[in-house]
């Protein structure tokens, strides 16, 4: 069952122009060219965490995603994909994730709180350390005057705080003078080993505000700031505009046993991530979307259309009982911090129904439907058609509690589809180029 999702909500999309980003200037790769090796790369430490108590719960806590929400169930498979990096010279390991553009470390004396705002105790906040640290950095600049970061997820969970300036390092990549955020207040349950979340999507997701108040975060005060990427391209900091992320699944001893993985992929910089890959890739453009909230948008080509996430047209879902479904779904985004794919009903219900034994549909206490399949069903073969390349996805991806559906249409291809390619993201030619992984 689900409980981190990063995509972070933008209430409203707004963008003061961006005059000192030409996002043309690089050039794109061709349809299926290979982009080039990363200059910088770091590996991926993850930990699969058995959380009972909150199985035994079942709780769904998705602001944007509740009502409706169904999902394969079955297992609590939640590998998060962590990256260490290095704040003002403080030590972090952090969620990397390509939903959502702000980052930020929790700070040193947070208040930790509950869905209402009130103070609970700051383990309830499950951070992997006590924060950062202002005073012990020797080249922190701030807090910047009259601003606020206010973020907002779609697992539920808020953050707020002041902004500041750092220099802030990735495995040998190192940018100065990075925007970060730094929450005074949490409404967050985490693993107990991270501390913050690296944001890698666009600068119109960046949720800083001209105001000290929450409340008073409006898209009519919202501030621009370049996230660690764009930092790193704008500095120079790569040859290259690319960062690719390679995701590899843990193994059923990881899942069982609550393990520490050092080595479940990369994050590369420059570049391609450095695994073995197929010769099937594709490169094809970022969705904009025009319209005056991200979920009353629709997708745009147009050149004043606003880039926030990683957003692409999926041509065609396959599987048995594929055929005659119109499968194709526009507007979907890929995201390392979401576990499961987030796919159109139909699709799920056919999908479902071609599990060996079928999945069954059961309704929860608490309004929601959710598909459960036996632990030892048949997964069906599932392929995914994007720019005219089928991907395939390994079944051992495809089990229990790797597939949700979304009311409010947000479609996600997440963790499940991105353990098997490699995603090379080059957000100034705004696209992304994937390659299907050697089989492993
Ligand atoms: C990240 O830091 C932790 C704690 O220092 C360490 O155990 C782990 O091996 C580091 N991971 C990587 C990929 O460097
Ligand atoms: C922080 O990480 C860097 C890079 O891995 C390492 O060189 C440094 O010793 C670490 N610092 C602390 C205080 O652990
Ligand atoms: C923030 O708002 C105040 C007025 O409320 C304005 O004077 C100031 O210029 C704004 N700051 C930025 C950075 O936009
Ligand atoms: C917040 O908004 C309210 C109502 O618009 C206003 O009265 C108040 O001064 C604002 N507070 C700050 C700190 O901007
Ligand atoms: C600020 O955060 C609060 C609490 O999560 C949320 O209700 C509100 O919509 C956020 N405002 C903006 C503009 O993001
Ligand atoms: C790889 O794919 C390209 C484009 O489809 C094709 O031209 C090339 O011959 C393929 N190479 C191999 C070794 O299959
Ligand atoms: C997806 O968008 C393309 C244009 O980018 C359009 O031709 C196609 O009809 C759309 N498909 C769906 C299912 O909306
Ligand atoms: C699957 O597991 C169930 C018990 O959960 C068992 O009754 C059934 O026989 C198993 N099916 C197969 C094909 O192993
Ligand atoms: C996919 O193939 C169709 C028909 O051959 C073609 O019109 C279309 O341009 C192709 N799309 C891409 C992204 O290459």
């Amino acid at each position: 069952m689900r409980l981190l999702w990063t995509i972070s909500i933008v209430p409203y999309l707004f963008w003061p122009a961006n005059a000192d980003f030409t996002f043309m200037q690089h050039r794109a790769l061709s349809q299926h060219e290979a982009p080039p090796p990363a200059e910088f790369t770091v590996p991926f430490t993850a930990k699969v965490p058995r959380r009972k108590s909150k199985l035994a719960t079942g709780r769904w806590e998705m602001r944007s995603f509740r009502e409706a929400t169904v999902s394969l169930d079955g297992a609590n498979f939640e590998t998060e994909y962590l990256t260490n990096i290095t704040v003002g010279g403080q030590n972090f390991s952090v969620i990397v994730d390509t939903g959502s553009s702000d980052t930020w470390i929790i700070q040193k004396g947070f208040m930790c709180s509950d869905a209402n705002g009130n103070p609970v105790s700051e383990s309830t906040c499950a951070f992997g350390s006590q924060g950062f640290d202002r005073e012990e950095s020797k080249t922190f600049q701030g807090p910047f005057p009259n601003a606020l970061c206010n973020l907002t997820y779609g697992s539920g969970f808020f953050l707020n705080g002041p902004i500041g300036f750092d220099n802030i390092a990735i495995g040998g990549l190192s940018v100065s003078h990075q925007e970060i955020c730094l929450p005074t207040q949490a409404r967050y349950e985490g693993d107990g080993i991270f501390s913050g979340i690296l944001g890698l999507a666009f600068p119109a997701g960046i949720n800083v505000f001209n105001t000290t108040v929450p409340a008073n975060a409006s898209d009519g005060n919202r501030l621009p700031f370049d996230p660690f990427f764009f930092s790193a391209v704008k500095e120079k900091k790569v040859k290259r505009p690319f960062f690719s992320v390679a995701l590899n699944r843990g193994t059923f001893g990881q899942e069982s046993n609550d393990q520490f993985d050092p080595n479940l992929g990369f994050l590369s910089f420059g570049g391609i991530a450095p695994v073995p890959v197929v010769n099937t890739s594709v490169t094809v453009p970022i969705q904009g979307y025009q319209g005056d909230s991200i979920f009353n948008s629709t997708p745009s080509d147009s050149p004043d259309a606003e880039f926030v996430f990683y957003t692409i047209n999926v041509d065609s879902y396959t599987f048995p009982r594929s055929s005659g479904l119109l499968t194709a779904s526009n507007n979907t985004i890929l995201d390392t911090g979401t576990p499961v794919n987030i796919v159109p009903t139909d699709v799920a219900a056919a999908y479902t129904a071609a599990f060996n034994p079928p999945a069954t549909l059961i309704p929860t206490t608490n309004g929601l439907q959710i598909y459960v399949v036996d632990c030892n069903a048949t997964a069906p073969d599932f392929l995914v058609t994007i720019g005219n390349t089928t991907f395939s996805i390994d079944p051992q991806d495809q089990g229990p509690g790797t597939l949700a559906v979304d009311p409010d249409s947000v479609l996600v291809l997440g963790a499940v589809f991105l353990r098997n390619v490699v995603a090379t993201f080059n957000p100034m030619a705004r696209e992304v180029t994937l390659t299907q992984r050697t089989k492993y």
